[in-house]
């Protein structure tokens, strides 16, 4: 299996990881991917990274810590690298980033119409909180 190499994401990434995004079906009309990007470069963006085979991005995890709660958005591996542990790989690389920081625990939504994606959480640690996340939207992207 090809290793993955994982580094923080740089400006020259960003059309490669919006398609991905695109592929796995991450990107939604109330999100736009090119203003989060350019907010998440502005706050922690040491925690975003990108994984690679060879100098293909295969791999993404936008993680954010608020000195509370870690977070983890934009998880996606290519769909033709399912299943090659990337997924796994990127992600313990999130965690230990957060851990280094002090960050006790990681909360991370799924959307109702993505449940599949739950038991790929469950096999790397994650168990389902008895919580309803809410969300209030303070600036449009439509
Ligand atoms: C979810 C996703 C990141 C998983 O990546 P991946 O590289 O295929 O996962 P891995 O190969 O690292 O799998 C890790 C473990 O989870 C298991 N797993 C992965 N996807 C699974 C699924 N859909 N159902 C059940 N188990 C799954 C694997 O079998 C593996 O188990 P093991 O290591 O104990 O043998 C990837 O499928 C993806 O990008 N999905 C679309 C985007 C998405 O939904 N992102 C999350 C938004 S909340």
């Amino acid at each position: 299996m090809a290793q993955l190499t994982i580094r923080p994401y740089e400006p020259s990434d960003k059309d490669a990881v919006i398609a991905l995004w695109r592929e796995r079906g991450l990107i939604v009309p109330q999100n736009d991917p090119e203003k989060d990007i350019d907010r998440k470069f502005k706050v922690n963006p040491e925690l975003f990274l990108v994984g690679f085979v060879g100098d293909r991005i295969v791999a993404t995890v936008m993680a954010g810590y608020e000195g509370h709660r870690g977070a983890i958005n934009y998880l996606a591996v290519a769909s033709d690298c399912r299943g090659c542990g990337y997924g796994r790989k990127i992600m313990a690389a999130a965690e230990d980033l957060l851990r280094a920081r002090g960050c006790a625990k990681i909360n991370l939504n799924v959307r109702t119409t993505n449940s599949d994606v739950i038991a790929f959480y469950e096999r790397i640690g994650f168990t389902v909180d008895e919580v309803v996340c809410l969300g209030k939207r303070l600036v449009s992207d439509e």
